[in-house]
């Protein structure tokens, strides 16, 4: 995936690529035309230089999903501030799953959203992973509860496996049919963004709830089994991964609906008072 260039039989010389850029790459050539050189800092693919060609000038290589639809230069017509708002506010981490797979289509849909996440320097370093087999869910439920028994309120793990499974609940993933984490692999090589791995992978997280509450789906962050691999390795064995899971959510469809919205502490904002 790469610009290659600028074709300059359509290109009408207007800069906004120049401009756009937050790199530098793009040049004005001596007769004018613009340039794109590749040599110079590294273009980080972000892309907006061919959001913003008035031409779709911009050459590039491998890229499949340069797309445009009504709306798209002005985003606050696509949903307004209301229906985001109420979205937002509806949203809540589901506890109880029907007994049902989600199908592959909406899952696709759910990682496609993800796909669109902003990172850091565009890099979006992270890796994706679906579990989707009850038995390994039951496994990975099974390491987690033995490595949180203590936050969980027990004073051993087989104490608290017995008493979940005498009451059939899995306190871990809540019955969901799916698993979908956000992990690194191990080797970086860019020591500065490295510390910017957690919140991309929060963000993406994030993106992906969001479209699958819109797709009828529930989804819950799964915060105790992130917590839990930093003292059980064995679970990235079961994962089948090496390296660091910074975003994990469960996936299903709700067994349940909420009536009303949940209470939030009023806001405080510093500085709100100059405005
Ligand atoms: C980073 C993070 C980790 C979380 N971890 C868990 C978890 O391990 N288990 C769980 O049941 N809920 C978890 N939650 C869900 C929160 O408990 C939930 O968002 C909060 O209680 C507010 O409820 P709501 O999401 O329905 O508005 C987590 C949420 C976040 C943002």
């Amino acid at each position: 995936m790469s610009i290659i260039g600028i074709n300059q039989e359509e290109c009408s010389k207007c800069k906004l690529c120049l401009q756009e850029c937050r790199r530098s790459p793009f040049y004005v050539m001596e007769n004018g035309d613009i340039g794109f050189n590749e040599k110079m800092l590294p273009c980080i693919m972000c892309g907006h230089c061919i959001a913003i060609c008035p031409e779709n000038a911009i050459l590039t290589k491998g890229m499949e999903d340069i797309d445009t639809y009504p709306g798209i230069e002005s985003p606050e017509t696509l949903i307004e501030y209301d229906k985001l708002f109420q979205l937002l506010r509806a949203k809540r981490s589901i506890r109880r799953y029907k007994n049902k797979k989600v199908p592959k289509e909406l899952i696709i849909k759910v990682f496609e959203a993800m796909r669109y996440a902003p990172s850091a320097a565009n890099t979006r370093l992270w890796r994706y992973l679906i579990i989707s087999d009850q038995k390994k869910l039951s496994e990975l439920s099974t390491e987690v509860i033995k490595t949180n028994y203590l936050y969980m309120g027990f004073d051993s793990g087989e104490k608290a496996i017995d008493y979940y499974k005498s009451i059939k609940r899995d306190p871990i993933f809540f019955g969901a049919p799916h698993l979908i984490v956000l992990y690194y692999e191990t080797v970086q090589k860019n020591m500065t963004l490295l510390a910017y791995r957690g919140n991309d992978a929060g963000i993406a997280t994030t993106y992906g709830m969001l479209a699958a509450e819109s797709l009828g789906l529930g989804t819950c962050w799964m915060g105790g089994f992130q917590g839990a691999i930093a003292g059980n390795k064995g679970i990235l064995d079961i994962l089948g991964i090496n390296g660091h899971v910074l975003g994990a959510f469960i996936l299903g469809f709700p067994a349940i609906k909420y009536l009303r919205t949940t209470p939030r502490s009023p806001l405080k904002i510093k500085g709100l008072e100059d405005l």
